[in-house]
């Protein structure tokens, strides 16, 4: 299925279920990648953490897809970190490395990781001069494909609402402070995740429903959400659901299983 990615487009897409939704996200990986690859030779993708997308890491990392991905030319970023060592409990460079990339040939030096072990200033800044020495010292960073989950109460990487992240106009990453410091975190900042020329979110469960109707139906208090400045960008934004999640959208938007 050609997945051209067009300006401008939201789509939102039901699933019955987080694995019907996980082969989805699998799939527009593969094919966004191999389109890409195949017009200039590289790919940049910047994922999350967080349980919605193992599946789709897992998934990335199996025989049946393990070899369909060009993975020399894919430059794997990161939404956010938490400021742990890379090999805590917590880390989402962890997650990902144990669920695919210690499992495909992507080159060591394609895996961007944020040092979130530096602490979330320093973590931040250098960070920042990674995505700088990538993708250049003007301007904003545009990602191929950014994978983005959302929290209950509407977060996305650490972009929590109200927080001062939100503020951040110019910095490519900022510290995302929190309660605790092992729970501080680095995050992209919302000019970096509006500009990726794909967003994707992959939201599950019933628990995210009434922040999803909120972002997807409600006009009025829709601004509260981080995620907002991402939808509005002019960008291709797909919002991947499960029906749980999808519950209080109200018209039955079952579609399109994998
Ligand atoms: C992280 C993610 C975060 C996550 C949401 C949803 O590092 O945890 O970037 O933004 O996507 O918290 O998490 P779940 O997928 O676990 O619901």
């Amino acid at each position: 299925m050609e997945t051209a990615v067009t300006e401008g487009r939201i789509e939102i897409r039901v699933f019955p279920d987080l694995e019907s939704l996980s082969h989805e996200a699998v799939h527009i990986f593969v094919e966004t990648s191999r389109q890409l690859i195949s017009e200039r030779k590289s790919f940049s993708v910047a994922i999350s953490g967080g349980s919605t997308p193992r599946m789709l890491y897992t998934l990335l990392g199996s025989d049946q897809y393990r070899d369909t991905v060009g993975w020399k030319s894919i430059h794997v970023f990161w939404a956010d970190e938490r400021c742990v060592p890379p090999e805590h409990r917590d880390s989402n460079f962890r997650h990902a490395f144990e669920s695919f990339l210690s499992k495909v040939p992507v080159p060591d030096k394609n895996i961007h990781r944020i040092r979130g072990e530096k602490g979330p200033e320093q973590g931040a800044q250098e960070y920042e001069n990674e995505l700088r020495r990538h993708f250049g010292m003007e301007g904003f960073p545009v990602f191929d494909l950014v994978l983005l989950g959302l929290g209950e109460e509407g977060h996305t990487a650490s972009l929590f609402p109200d927080s001062t992240a939100l503020n951040a106009t110019v910095r490519l990453a900022v510290p995302a402070y929190r309660d605790r410091p092992d729970h501080n975190r680095v995050t992209l900042t919302l000019p970096v995740l509006s500009n990726a020329l794909h967003a994707v979110f992959m939201v599950s469960g019933i628990s995210k429903s009434r922040a999803i109707a909120n972002i997807l139906m409600q006009e009025q208090n829709r601004d509260r959400y981080p995620v907002e400045p991402i939808q509005s960008a002019g960008r291709n934004v797909t919002w991947l659901l499960d029906k749980e999640a999808a519950a209080l959208l109200g018209t039955g938007r079952v579609c399109c299983s994998a």
